[in-house]
Formats: structure tokens, C-alpha cells, sequence
């Protein structure tokens, strides 16, 4: 079949875009009758016990984001100028960032092939490596856990503190506890594109109650008790609106639907790609189960097509029964729909490409998987025939 042969798709089918029921605007609205259009309110109370509840943490801090989430967590860590912090390498920036914005030394660890996350491993090395690493903090990607346990005994055998960004994670589990406990501090998120949203928004989890008041009170311009306003720390303006929790409220009761949406859309994949020379995002099926916010495909070094890339613009060169990341991801946006390259890992970006990074293998494994892997559509809006016809494209990239 050829590419040609395939008609657009009627409307754009996105990578993951929100997904609201109306309990979310019942709730708004009550933030608007009641008056409270502020940073104070009973959506935000209600939600936060909710998550705290379902995640099985003591605590948990509303914020305006998952990266303010995720900043706070390197203060709670005592993060500061110069101290090292080995950071999940194929993530989104804003894993690393807060190390950063407190001055921190990031060192990035190679991924493992298992479930495209923190190597273990390449962790250990680090720490012979450098032995003065202050914490560590580990992104689940993709939704899909990553050797949570092997990574947290590596924390403890060296005093360092584990920090988990679950931001893409929420619901997925890991030998059966929820993603975002296994930290001392955690962080999830509630931007537009994740399996539940407020819009915008994240939390801080943990089990440190004193922790948690103190990334409340950060959170709150670090005000002191007084009758004025009294100051004897840096403090930010943090703290989730009441409208925003309400949204994420209305949300939260949908979150298995989401995932069950997510899975099927990623085991409707599988199935339909299941005769080309690609595989799945991979997950440790004996020990996790993920949220499936995002489905990606890996493609086998036999059947990539030439593909250069530069800081900017991607080429390819078609050949038959081959193709690449390139191929698939702008034939999909001819036809109308979103998908992505894989997050480019961290050690390779300018901004970070000074920085160390640890590696166990001969050659990266976060750069093979960003040469060959994609995030497909993964909108659990997606119909089951929008979905075939996405899957009919892809297949027609390697005819
Ligand atoms: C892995 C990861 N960490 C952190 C964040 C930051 O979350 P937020 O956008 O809520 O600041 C995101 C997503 O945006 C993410 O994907």
C-alpha cells in the first residue's frame, strides 16, 4: 500500500490532549460560589487528601506544577550549589531543572533497555564515580515504572536521598504500590497533556509531615507568624488555585477509566503493528504495570531508512521496506495526526551537554533509543478506527 492511498484523518488526532467529564466544572463553579478564587478552598483541601490517600503517602502539598513540585523536593533534599544529583537522562527537562535553579551539579544516568528508565547499573557506577551524589532523582517514563526497588536500595546503600518525579506516572503501580511513594519526596503533575489535568497544577508527595509544611509554607511566600508580613527565608508564590484543584478534582474519579483508555490504545497497537520490525515501549510485566499515557515504538536497527539529524531539522532517505522516526512522524502529520521523537536525552542537549553523564555500555542506550524510538497518537479521545488508520500509516511507511 502506499502512503497516498490514505486519506487524512477527518480531525487532528493529538499525542495526548485533556479529557474533562463536567464533575470538573461542577467544582469550579462551587470555587466561584463560594468565593473562594484563591489559593485557599475546599477543592484544594479534598484533593490533596484524595491523592494522598490513593498514592499511600502521609502527605500531600498542591502546587501551580509538577516543576515546582519537583523544586521544592530538591530544597527538602538540602540540594544547593555544587552538590551533586544524578538525574534520569531520557526525561523531560524539567526533571533536571530544579537541580539546577538551587545550583545543583546534575549527573546523568544511562537508560536501561528494560523500561527505557534509569539504568540501576549505570547508578551504581555513578556512585563510584562520584561519592559526594546528595540524591538522586528518577523519572517513570512514558508512564511505565522504573526499577523502583533496585534503585532505592542503591539510595540507601550510599545515604542518598531518592527523589521521584511521577509526573507522567500517576496511577501506574510498581510491585503494587502506587508510583510517587517511593521517594522520601515525590512529585506528580496536572499539565494539559497528562492522564489527568487541572489544566496545570502538580503535587508534592510525602510521608514527612514536617517536610510537607515546610514546602507548604515555601510555597506560600515562606511567611512567618506574625502579625506583619514577616520573612526569614526565601519563599515562592507555589500554591495551586482552588479553581485549578477543583478541575483536577472533577478528574481524579476518571483516572482508571483514562488509563483503561490508554491501555487499549497501546494493546491496539501492539496487535495491529505486531508484523513490522518495530516493538512496543517496553515494561517489566512481572513486577509493574504501567499508565500507558504515552505509546511509543521502537524500530529494529535492520529496518531504519538513513535518518541525520542536527540541533534542529531531521532528514531522511526512503528506502523500501525500511523507515525511521522522521519517516513516520511527518507522514503522520500529513495526515493529520501528532506524534513525537523520543524526549532527546539530557546529556545530549545544549544546555546540559556539559554536565557528566554515566553510562554502564559501550554506547548510550538513551541515544540509540532517541534515534530509532517515537511516540505515537496517544489521545484517549482516539476512536478505534481513527487509531487502525494511524496504525495503517505506519505500516505504509515500511511497504
Ligand atoms: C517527566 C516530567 N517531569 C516533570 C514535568 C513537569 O510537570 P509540569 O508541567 O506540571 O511542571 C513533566 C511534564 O510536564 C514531565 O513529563
Amino acid at each position: 500500500m502506499f502512503r497516498n492511498e490514505i486519506h487524512p484523518l477527518e480531525k487532528r488526532v493529538w499525542l495526548s490532549s485533556p479529557t474533562m467529564h463536567g464533575e470538573e466544572l461542577a467544582y469550579m463553579q462551587q470555587a466561584y460560589q463560594t468565593n473562594w478564587m484563591s489559593t485557599v478552598g475546599a477543592n484544594i483541601d479534598c484533593i490533596e487528601q484524595e491523592i494522598a490517600d490513593f498514592i499511600g503517602v502521609r502527605r500531600a502539598v498542591g502546587l501551580s506544577a509538577g516543576t515546582a513540585a519537583l523544586h521544592l523536593c530538591m530544597k527538602l533534599a538540602g540540594i544547593g550549589p555544587g552538590v551533586r544529583v544524578a538525574c534520569s537522562d531520557m526525561t523531560f527537562s524539567a526533571t533536571v531543572n530544579p537541580v539546577t535553579y538551587e545550583g545543583g551539579e546534575p549527573v546523568f544516568i544511562d537508560t536501561e533497555r528494560d523500561t527505557w528508565n534509569m539504568d540501576p547499573k549505570s547508578l551504581c557506577k555513578a556512585f563510584e564515580l562520584y561519592p559526594d551524589i546528595r540524591a538522586v532523582v528518577v523519572a517513570n517514563l512514558y508512564g511505565t515504572p522504573a526499577r523502583l526497588d533496585e534503585i532505592r536500595a542503591v539510595c540507601a546503600e550510599h545515604g542518598a536521598v531518592l527523589i521521584e518525579d511521577a509526573a507522567e506516572s500517576l496511577g501506574a503501580t510498581y510491585k503494587g504500590c502506587q508510583t510517587g511513594c517511593f521517594g522520601r519526596f515525590n512529585a506528580i503533575s496536572f499539565n494539559g497533556n497528562k492522564i489527568i489535568t487541572g489544566s496545570s497544577g502538580g503535587m508534592l508527595l510525602t510521608d514527612d509531615e514536617q517536610a510537607a509544611q515546610q514546602a507548604r509554607n515555601w510555597s506560600t511566600q515562606a511567611r512567618d507568624t506574625a502579625p506583619w508580613y514577616q520573612h526569614k527565608e526565601i519563599g515562592y508564590n507555589y500554591r495551586i488555585s482552588n479553581v485549578i484543584a477543583g478541575v483536577v478534582r472533577g478528574q481524579f474519579p476518571h483516572l482508571q477509566e483514562h488509563i483503561a483508555q490508554k491501555k487499549a490504545i497501546y494493546e491496539r497497537y501492539r496487535d495491529g503493528l505486531s508484523g513490522l520490525p518495530v516493538q512496543m515501549n517496553p515494561f517489566d510485566a512481572a513486577n509493574s504495570e504501567p499508565n500507558y499515557w504515552l505509546s511509543c515504538l521502537l524500530i529494529d536497527e535492520d529496518a531504519m531508512c538513513g535518518q541525520t539529524r542536527d540541533e534542529h531539522t531531521a532528514v531522511y532517505t526512503p528506502a523500501p521496506g525500511k523507515s525511521c522516526p522522521t519517516e513516520i512522524l511527518e507522514t503522520l502529520a500529513k495526515h493529520n495526526a501528532e506524534g513525537r521523537p523520543i524526549w532527546k536525552p539530557m546529556h545530549l542537549q545544549p544546555v546540559y551537554r556539559d554536565k557528566k553523564f554515566v553510562k554502564v555500555s559501550e554506547s548510550s542506550v538513551g541515544e540509540d533509543i532517541f534515534r530509532r524510538g517515537l511516540c505515537l497518537p496517544s489521545d484517549n479521545k482516539m476512536t478505534p478506527e481513527e487509531q487502525d488508520k494511524i496504525i495503517e500509516i505506519v505500516k505504509a511507511c515500511f511497504a
